[in-house]
């Protein structure tokens, strides 16, 4: 039996031990804000914070989460007024709007470890995070204004 809270919830989990924690979210928790891409930790769109740390959730087996707190889109500010997310809203960032919750994720990690990163920073941090819609601009600016 593996335990480990999502979004500050206790859960238990003794299923399959390779179950990814995306498929967990979305199938077994009812979380659909973390998104499928690629399913290889190739495109960022599952990404979700393991105290408080970017994590590709596609690659992440929930066996491995003993003690662990995870924590998703939906839990990432009580009231959707994290400063990535005004920063996004203001920015109008989003287009199609399918990775940009792995992209706020990844952000936000990004902003907790480096508040006032430089774009070699950003850089380094986001290009996992694939956007097939190109708003990475947008991204990095609105990156900047969270950071201010
Ligand atoms: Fe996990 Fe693409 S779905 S990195």
């Amino acid at each position: 039996m593996v335990e480990f809270s999502v979004n500050g919830t206790k859960h238990s989990f003794d299923g399959d031990p390779e179950t990814p924690l995306l498929w967990y979210l979305r199938d077994l928790a009812g979380m659909p804000g973390t998104k499928f891409g690629c399913g290889l930790g190739l495109c960022g769109a599952c990404t979700v914070h393991l105290d408080g740390v970017a994590t590709r959730s596609c690659q992440t087996w929930v066996s491995d989460l003993d003690g662990v707190e995870v924590t998703t889109i939906e839990g990432l500010s009580e009231d959707g007024n994290h400063p990535v997310q005004v920063a996004w809203r203001e920015l109008n960032v989003a287009q199609c709007g399918y990775c940009q919750p792995g992209q706020i994720m990844q952000a936000a990690s990004l902003l907790s470890e480096t508040p006032d990163p430089s774009d070699e920073d950003i850089n380094a941090s986001m290009s996992g995070n694939i956007c097939r819609c190109g708003t990475y601009p947008r991204i990095r600016a609105a990156i900047k204004l969270a950071a201010e």
